[in-house]
């Protein structure tokens, strides 16, 4: 991240923070799906839950990677900046559904919302670091986008198993 990190520290460091936020938001939302997963008698999901441990790790390890990369260029993990912030609020609508009463429905509804949201932060840090040249920064970005779309996959084909059940067999959303 350093070739890309000269580029603009601070705005880097922001990008950065940003992906901090939305993954340490990303460890809380996984938390509590998989709780209530766990809880539940939906025998399909209750198979998927190694996976979901697994993504919901990665989320953990991402973040880990963010703060190292942001103290790499002098900034500090804690700061709340612009984008931070942005991620936070944008991420509340997501936490209201995911820690209320919601059905397991709704709750990956959200959860692949915030994943969608997720690749596509990823997307634009690689694409910012190919851009500069950065091919160290590049490599890393590559491996963790594959991770978000591997994370992106699960939650859609979710999505679309729940909607199958409503929409083909009249299911009420559960
Ligand atoms: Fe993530
Ligand atoms: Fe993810």
């Amino acid at each position: 991240m350093e070739k890309l990190g000269r580029t603009n520290p601070e705005k880097v460091i922001d990008l950065l923070c940003e992906r901090l936020a939305a993954e340490r938001a990303a460890v809380k939302l996984y938390d509590a799906v998989l709780k209530k997963v766990k809880a539940s008698r939906h025998t399909q999901l209750k198979k998927l839950v190694r996976e979901l441990q697994e993504h919901r790790d990665q989320e953990e390890a991402h973040g880990d990677w963010c703060e190292e990369q942001i103290r790499a260029l002098g900034g500090d993990p804690e700061e709340k900046t612009e984008k931070a912030l942005l991620v936070e609020t944008e991420t509340q609508g997501l936490e209201q559904v995911i820690f209320s009463d919601a059905p397991l429905s709704q709750m990956f509804h959200a959860l692949n919302t915030a994943e969608l949201a997720d690749n596509a932060g990823w997307a634009q840090l690689l694409g910012l670091a190919e851009q500069a040249g950065d091919e160290e920064a590049k490599a890393e970005l590559e491996e963790r986008l594959e991770h978000e779309e591997e994370h992106l996959r699960l939650t859609h084909r979710i999505v679309g198993m729940f909607l199958r059940a409503e929409v083909m067999e009249g299911e009420s959303s559960a």
